[in-house]
């Protein structure tokens, strides 16, 4: 009871100080609960930042992990945005540098340099395109004429989008430690207890995890084929959060996470209590530098052109 009043008093002072801040609250599909609750837009990495280019508003939270917020802010920068955690990095992103990149280019001059957007502002102003779970397939079918692909970080993403295109790509050796929690043993065992259900996986995950499902499909796709498929029983293959927006946009139809061990730390850093701080004294500021902005912007434009 006393939980619940405190709840509810921090979510009428977060409403009343976004107002008068002119501020707008986006949260990712995989943050809390509670952070999703106050959020006016929910969505995947690149939908946040779209919106967040796109709405009226002086100052967006940004409830996320720190590559999103710093995308949002290659995308608009004449808006504040802030993040009530900036420790909330995305390790998979911090797996690769822009020396890196470089590097990779002397070894095959004659390729072009396909990232995913779960990379560094540094790393991303040294890409020729950028590209999302969403659309990693049809940026890559876009360079048919090249003659090497390199993909970063993610090996596994590279993998699914390789099978998918029948590309040779050449990959880095990055990961999701979330992702990669989920095992073949744990979709042998939800579907024992779900036989009817279907299986829905992140293309983040393991190729064995991916060639078990029905489909392997970004965070803003699972929504969209949950809303649509006839299926009544999910099994969902990606971090746990995105169960809660999964159950209150579908509330016909029962979802079960894959393993619940799929939690990323980063994701949770992000409270309301946190929330309301970041409204009160406008910190912490994400800010990319004027020369790396407008060199990361050519690979998201050319994306965006794309897909
Ligand atoms: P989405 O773009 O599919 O939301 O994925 C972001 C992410 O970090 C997945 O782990
Ligand atoms: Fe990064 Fe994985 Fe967390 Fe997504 S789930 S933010 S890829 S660590």
């Amino acid at each position: 009871m006393f939980r619940k009043l405190f709840k509810f008093g921090l979510e009428g002072k977060i409403k009343e100080l976004k107002k008068k801040r002119a501020a707008v609250i986006l949260a990712h599909n995989y943050q809390l609960p509670e952070v999703q609750d106050v959020a006016d837009y929910r969505g995947d990495s690149l939908e946040l930042s779209r919106i967040a280019a796109k709405i009226d508003a002086k100052v967006i939270i940004f409830c996320g992990v720190y590559f999103m917020a710093e995308t949002a802010s290659i995308l608009c920068p004449d808006k504040k945005i802030i993040m009530p955690d900036t420790s909330a990095g995305c390790p998979m992103a911090n797996m690769i540098t822009a020396e890196d990149v470089r590097n990779l280019r002397k070894e095959h001059p004659r390729a072009i340099v396909v990232g995913y957007v779960n990379t560094s502002a540094e790393v991303k102003a040294e890409l020729d395109v950028c590209c999302t779970s969403t659309n990693a397939v049809a940026v890559v079918n876009a360079f048919k004429d090249a003659k090497e692909i390199i993909f970063i970080p993610d090996k596994y993403l590279a993998d699914y989008v390789s099978k998918k295109t029948g590309r040779k790509l050449i990959s880095w050796n990055g990961f999701c430690p979330t992702h990669v929690q989920i095992l073949p043993e744990d979709i042998k065992k939800e579907k024992k207890f779900h036989p009817k259900a279907k299986v829905i996986v992140h293309p983040e995950c393991l190729p064995e995890v991916v060639a078990m499902a029905d489909a392997a499909l970004s965070t803003s796709k699972m929504g969209q084929f949950a809303k649509e498929t006839s299926a009544k029983e999910i099994i969902v293959g990606t971090e746990v959060g995105i169960i809660y927006r999964l159950k209150r946009d579908n509330l016909d139809k029962e979802f079960y996470p894959a393993s619940e061990r799929a939690v990323c730390p980063n994701m949770k850093r992000t409270t309301q209590e946190k929330i309301l701080w970041s409204l009160q004294e406008l910190k912490e500021e994400v800010r990319v530098s004027a020369d790396i902005r407008c060199r990361a912007i050519k690979a998201i434009d050319k994306m965006l052109k794309i897909f």
